[in-house]
């Protein structure tokens, strides 16, 4: 081998390696995009149709901490849809250009067969995408892709951006993107977070969100 092949190849392989380093390095989802202001009129809190506020949910030092239990009742008395305690983004619906939800979230070891994050509105389906926590503290989306092994037991940065124009999520986790995935259909679109039991839920489910933010970009 001639030493410049042998540079070429020593090359490569430094670029390649730098190429697989630089993607695992954490960056910034949100720059280039506008935060929008929210204020406690935009966080509508979803819970057992039967329940106050308070018994599952609270807000203390900046952590809304949303929890509920697999026997409760639905959002509305007669949904068949299964318990759920969540926020739902409230005066941002949209139906256009590009939008971020950004929010430091927890679960408790425990938590299981739950969704803790959506963007809601799709055709024909209801979502655009789930995040959901499986049976061993794995984070998925819906039920294929691992984004996480393991989400229990320690603050984490979630990042998901919806193109709407390219029909395309992306989804960052403590700043590092870990999947991509196409839309869904739909014609608006809104973010919730919290706990929305699924089928063989665990019998209590929690999750803790703060800073939460909702951006925008449009060009
Ligand atoms: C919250 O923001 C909305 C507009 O986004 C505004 O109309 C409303 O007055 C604000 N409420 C409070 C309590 O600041
Ligand atoms: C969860 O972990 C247990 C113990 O390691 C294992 O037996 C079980 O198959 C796992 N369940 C899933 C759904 O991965
Ligand atoms: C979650 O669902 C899986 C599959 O249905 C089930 O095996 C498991 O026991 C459930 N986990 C909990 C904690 O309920």
């Amino acid at each position: 081998m001639s030493v410049l092949n042998h540079i070429a190849l020593v090359t490569s392989a430094f670029l390649l390696l730098l190429t697989q380093w630089s993607s695992s390095w954490p960056v910034d989802p949100t720059l280039g995009f506008i935060s929008l202001p929210l204020n406690t009129s935009n966080f509508h809190i979803h819970k057992p149709y039967n329940l106050p506020i308070s018994k599952r949910y609270s807000f203390k030092h900046g952590v809304h901490k949303m929890w509920v239990y697999f026997k409760d009742k639905p959002l509305s008395l007669n949904s068949p849809t299964y318990p759920r305690t969540e926020i739902r983004i409230r005066g941002y619906d949209y139906s256009s250009c590009v939008w971020q939800f950004e929010g430091y979230g927890y679960v408790p070891c425990g938590t299981a067969n739950v969704t803790i994050m959506q963007v809601f509105g799709a055709s024909p389906h209801a979502t655009t995408l789930m995040l959901r926590v499986g049976s061993n503290g794995t984070l998925t989306y819906y039920r294929t892709a691992v984004l996480d092994p393991y989400i229990y037991d320690r603050w984490f940065r979630l990042n998901v951006i919806h193109d709407v124009y390219a029909s395309h999520l992306k989804v960052y986790i403590d700043g590092v993107l870990k999947f991509e995935a196409p839309g869904r259909g739909g014609k608006f679109h809104y973010f919730k977070c919290g706990v929305y039991a699924q089928p063989d839920g665990s019998y209590y489910m929690e999750s803790r969100w703060k800073g939460i933010k909702v951006l925008k970009k449009c060009d």
